[in-house]
């Protein structure tokens, strides 16, 4: 179940990451700034170190690391996220730069509420590496993917893409970056179309109701002059 239109009240997001927290940090600000109909309600990382959870204590935001290695199996580490996300009362698990796999114990416990942001246009390069594996395939474009989070590694509909262009010289961390400041753009935008209830998934498709205008009808790289 998606959440529903016409909400009077902030989506209630649960963030799940691992890192650096950068796309964290981007919906915290977009809540702030009112440009997001949502509220962090919390945050959870699996790794004691990730400045996610600065981000958070900075934002006044509840936090907590639950740390994947206490956990017998991947089952087990998902019942406790879920506990969690439960007791905050999270409507929308948002996976950014959390580098677990999700099973089906958290799917089941959040249907069609689970989103992830991946850094490469997918289906193209799924799992780990991908800036790398754009470069060494010869892509003259990556990008970055928000989706609906299934059984599969980076398999679920997708609800929005940016493209990035491949340029002479990148190595995966100027890619990164450039594709980073995208999905910094992309994935508030995501969330905010789902807490404003344009969101259906019908199989593979996502659609959006009303759509959404889309600029520009082509991108060539490398481009037709000079
Ligand atoms: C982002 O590039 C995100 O797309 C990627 O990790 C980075 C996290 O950055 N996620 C994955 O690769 C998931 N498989 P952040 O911690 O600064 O948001």
């Amino acid at each position: 179940m998606i959440p529903s239109q016409n909400r009077s009240q902030p989506l209630r997001l649960g963030v799940l990451a691992s890192g650096s927290g950068s796309n964290l940090q981007s919906i915290i600000d977009r809540c702030q700034d009112g440009s997001l109909s949502a509220e962090v309600v919390l945050v959870i990382t699996n790794n004691p170190d990730a400045k996610a959870l600065d981000r958070a204590q900075q934002a006044g935001i509840p936090a907590v690391c639950i740390d994947h290695r206490q956990f017998a199996g991947r089952e087990e580490f998902d019942r406790a996220l879920v506990a969690k996300l439960r007791s905050a009362g999270v409507e929308l698990v948002v996976l950014a730069g959390f580098m677990r796999i999700i099973t089906p114990v958290m799917l089941e416990a959040f249907p069609q509420r689970v989103i992830n942001i991946h850094p490469a246009l997918l289906p193209a390069f799924p799992g780990l590496h991908v800036q790398q594996q754009a470069i060494d395939y010869g892509a003259r474009f990556s990008g970055c993917t928000v989706h609906f989070v299934d059984a599969g590694v980076d398999t679920g509909p997708i609800i929005i893409q940016a493209v990035v262009p491949i340029l002479a010289g990148d190595d995966a961390e100027r890619l990164a970056a450039r594709i980073l400041e995208q999905e910094h753009l992309i994935y508030p935008r995501a969330i905010q179309l789902i807490s404003e209830g344009r969101i259906r998934i019908e199989g593979r498709q996502v659609r959006i109701d009303p759509p959404a205008a889309v600029t520009g009808d082509r991108l060539i790289n490398p481009g037709l002059v000079n």
